[in-house]
């Protein structure tokens, strides 16, 4: 064989390689729930920050340009670390909001107000809290350039709302979907067939690659996506009546902090605090 044929024969076999393997890779990426992110723009700041004690995050976002800044479910005990994150960074705090009232730690929204006075609390307007701006569905949470769209999801409780950033393809989903799970439905007016129906109207109808963050996670965890949920999730890929079932039998305790977490959170976490100084 010449030298040439060979040489010729070889470039073909290793082009067919390739386009073979391709064909696999891409038939792999079909047929799994791998999606591809957004990248997030330049001008946006992204931090999650974690509470070991009740498992939440809160989450930091801000536009890098103009250092307007907010905070998703901040924690009470960690409101200095986040002060001293948006100092350090020079950023410039100007919401405090929660997806809900909480029932597993009181809210950071009220120290941080009295830590940098200017910011201002938020919280669905059918969460029964007090806030400085109640949210109603369909409203645009705008922080310099950047804005957060409040999507309708109660179920885990009455008022529960999530936040979407769909420049980012980001989805901040509370407790009603957590990471191959979701809150329980049994306090607060949670209903397990109306968390059914948030989830898979408001979450799993986001583009596939949506990035999702939840509030919480018990086994470090810190990201899902909705193409992994909608796949993986082993409630919420049930029928309605199993996922129902499901939830109504779960037999989990009396949760430990909410008598007193939630009076707290009623007033944007501020019981605690003046509780504090009349002693
Ligand atoms: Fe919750």
């Amino acid at each position: 064989m010449s030298n040439f044929l060979f040489k010729s024969l070889f470039q073909q076999h290793v082009k067919s390689m390739f386009s073979k393997s391709n064909a696999i890779i891409m038939r792999h990426y079909k047929d799994t729930a791998l999606t591809e992110p957004i990248p997030f723009s330049k001008d946006f700041l992204f931090r999650q920050m974690f509470d070991p004690v009740s498992c939440t995050y809160t989450y930091l976002l801000a536009d890098i340009n103009d250092k307007t800044t907010i905070l998703i479910d901040p924690v009470m005990e960690w409101a200095e670390r986040d002060k001293t994150v948006i100092l350090e960074l020079g950023l410039m705090l100007k919401y405090a909001i929660n997806t809900h009232m909480h029932a597993d730690h009181i809210t950071g929204t009220g120290r941080l107000k009295c830590l940098l006075p200017g910011c201002q609390s938020m919280i669905s307007r059918s969460s029964g809290a007090k806030a400085d701006i109640f949210l109603n569905p369909g409203d645009k949470i705008c922080f310099g350039r950047h804005n957060l769209r409040v999507l309708s999801t109660p179920g885990h409780t009455e008022g529960c709302v999530s936040y979407v950033c769909d420049e980012q393809g980001i989805a901040f989903t509370g407790d009603a979907l957590l990471i191959r799970g979701c809150g329980r439905t049994d306090f607060q007016g949670g209903s397990a067939e109306v968390l059914y129906k948030s989830v898979h109207s408001q979450i799993f109808t986001l583009p596939l690659n949506y990035r999702l963050y939840p509030a919480h996670d018990y086994s470090g965890r810190t990201v899902t996506t909705v193409a992994e949920e909608k796949a993986f999730n082993p409630r919420l890929t049930k029928s309605l009546n199993e996922f129902v079932h499901i939830m109504n039998n779960l037999n989990l305790p009396y949760p430990k902090m909410i008598d007193k977490a939630v009076p707290a959170n009623k007033v944007c976490g501020l019981y605690e605090i003046q509780d504090a100084q009349k002693q």
